[in-house]
């Protein structure tokens, strides 16, 4: 028959006496004896089936022989549960449907965990059987969730004038820091093209083109490794603008991001549009990172001029030699026991850190390692500057201003999760703007981009291209929320004098910027509108939302930590043949 007449969680107290016929698996099946209890579920839920021997007794010899997950057509007549038997818990807990019929639509092996919330299976097995993990409710709520965030922000870009264009997936390599995925072009042997990083170049050729608001959900392709907030695929929200400053972006993601999480959320915004915007040397020096979680304090202090007068010779020199002595205090964590902090201390060197010194403050006093080292004087103005509080340890760091800034950043994230500071009802966004443009490149001994090369400086720091590249501001802003980089964007560059000078300084040959964005330096001649663009990852934004520490919960087939793909076994071999045609060898090492 095939035709339902109600979903499944959708029968209530008001269809009692209706026939209903209802399509899905089964949840459960119970034999108790007299009668057979089918619970049904499809997308939206599940309601209780009854079949009565007496009444129907060819439909409860089919029924005997139904199994978990068998797909079936039932008809039935809704009636109220008996007294006593109502089930609270279920939107249709005080209903439950008549069996009249069954028909069995297909049969079903014993799943290999129950499909259910909050099931505790490894994840290699959910991932291999991904099409059962995504039939548990909880799955499927994050998908239909996904699903609404990605409508609202595509009625959202339309209904403000943006048109969507798809963009290629064979192009030329576009440059976003990472490696490309390459496809052998079979009939240009020896040629690749590049999966897209993203679609940068071709976004800012739409500008070029006149169409002045782009935007696409856009899959992007990046080989590096997975990391809980990083798949080597994921999707974009990618827009681009023409005729605008960065302030009109601000502007437009202020209102999304409102919506999004106003009309797809419980969740509070921390701060009202328009969202904060901080300085990135001020992000960094106030919290150790340009990803700060706003929804908590806890702010780095700078203890360096304190530090350089003390007897500790670990604090005067570091200080001395260029470095950097600053602390976090940490609530609550005075009573640490010597095992404790040997663990705090071995944890900061993960992140680079040589050591770590501890005062604890009670309302006793201090007690310290570095307190004989230091006057009273100077420990009180510590305590000040810390804003220390009795049942606070200071947890402080000498060293390179980056070391200090990347361990005592991660340790407030850290602690600000253990401790129970940052409240999950909220969502705290913030802009960090004023980016430098480059950053040095040890290793290749040349100036990187720190966005990427097509990002526009300050015009009034042009000058400064040539005589400390280090002090160039760029247009670049990124969108933080809870401590996650949501979004990364630029006003940029739209002059090919500017772009060639840009190139020069990264280190490109005349030559090379030809062979790898000579498309783009032309295309530049011929009357580039000034443009800006911005780029909200779609998965870390439904992950915010979700609350998930892990990105692959939000994406409906991802890849392992190890970029695999349990389920299909992909990456996997290709034959020769295949290969062959090509022009491409293996070989083994
Ligand atoms: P960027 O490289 O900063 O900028 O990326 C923008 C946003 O995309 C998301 N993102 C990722 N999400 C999951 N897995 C990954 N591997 C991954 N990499 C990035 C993040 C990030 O903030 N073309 C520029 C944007 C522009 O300038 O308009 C770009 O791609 O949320």
């Amino acid at each position: 028959m095939l035709k339902r007449t109600i979903w499944c969680g959708e029968v209530t107290t008001e269809d009692i006496g209706r026939e209903v016929r209802l399509d899905g698996w089964v949840q459960r099946m119970r034999d108790h004896g007299g009668l057979i209890f089918i619970d049904m579920r499809d997308r939206t839920g599940v309601v209780q089936t009854v079949v009565d021997p007496v009444k129907t007794p060819d439909t409860f010899k089919v029924a005997e022989a139904v199994r978990s997950e068998y797909v079936l057509e039932v008809t039935g007549v809704v009636r109220h549960r008996p007294e006593g038997t109502e089930n609270p818990n279920l939107a249709t807990g005080e209903v439950e449907v008549e069996v009249a019929n069954i028909e069995v639509l297909n049969t079903a092996k014993p799943p290999p965990f129950p499909i259910a919330n909050q099931v505790n299976i490894d994840e290699m097995v959910r991932l291999k059987y991904r099409y059962l993990d995504l039939r548990r409710p909880e799955m499927q709520t994050k998908l239909f969730l996904r699903h609404r965030v990605v409508k609202l922000i595509r009625d959202f870009m339309d209904a403000r004038g943006f048109i969507e264009v798809e963009t290629p997936i064979l192009i030329k390599s576009t440059p976003e820091g990472a490696r490309d995925y390459l496809v052998p072009a079979r009939l240009y042997p020896g040629q690749f093209y590049a999966l897209p990083q993203s679609p940068q170049q071709l976004k800012q050729l739409l500008m070029v083109a006149g169409f002045e608001r782009y935007f696409q959900i856009a899959k992007c392709f990046r080989d590096e490794d997975p990391r809980a907030d990083r798949q080597p695929e994921f999707t974009q929200l990618d827009f681009e603008m023409s005729f605008v400053k960065q302030e009109d972006i601000f502007e437009l993601m202020d209102d999304l991001f409102t919506e999004v999480v106003e009309k797809l959320s419980d969740k509070k915004l921390k701060f009202q549009k328009p969202f904060p915007r901080i300085k990135y040397h001020e992000a960094v020096e106030r919290f150790g990172t340009d990803k700060p979680d706003l929804r908590f304090g806890m702010e780095l202090y700078d203890l360096s001029d304190i530090a350089a007068k003390t007897e500790f010779q670990v604090f005067r020199g570091t200080v001395e030699s260029g470095g950097q002595v600053k602390g976090i205090a940490l609530p609550g964590c005075a009573g640490y026991s010597r095992k404790e902090i040997d663990e705090l201390t071995e944890h900061a060197k993960t992140f680079g850190a040589r050591g770590l010194v501890t005062v604890a403050v009670t309302e006793d006093g201090v007690k310290s390692s570095i307190a004989k080292f230091l006057t009273d004087g100077q420990m009180s103005t510590i305590l000040e500057r810390a804003e220390a509080k009795p049942g606070d340890l200071l947890a402080i760091l000498a060293d390179k201003p980056a070391t200090v800034a990347n361990a005592l950043g991660r340790m407030r994230a850290e602690f600000g999760r253990k401790l129970g500071l940052a409240d999950k009802n909220e969502m705290a966004f913030c802009w960090i703007v004023d980016f430098p443009l480059v950053e040095w490149n040890e290793d290749e001994n040349r100036w990187d981009a720190m966005h990427h090369p097509f990002t526009s400086p300050h015009e009034d720091d042009i000058p400064l291209l040539e005589t400390d590249p280090a002090k160039v501001r760029a247009w670049s802003y990124d969108l933080v929320a809870n401590g996650t980089e949501v979004s990364s964007g630029s006003i940029r560059i739209h002059r090919r004098d500017i772009q060639a000078k840009v190139f020069e300084l990264m280190n490109y040959s005349e030559e090379e910027a030809q062979a790898r964005f000579g498309h783009m330096l032309e295309a530049f001649e011929y009357g580039a509108p000034p443009h800006g663009g911005f780029a909200p990852g779609i998965d870390r934004i439904v992950m915010l939302l979700t609350d998930d520490d892990n990105i692959r919960e939000v994406i409906a087939f991802p890849k392992t930590s190890t970029g695999v793909d349990p389920m299909t076994s992909a990456p996997s071999p290709v034959d020769d043949a295949q290969l062959r045609e090509l022009h491409i060898r293996t070989v083994e090492d």
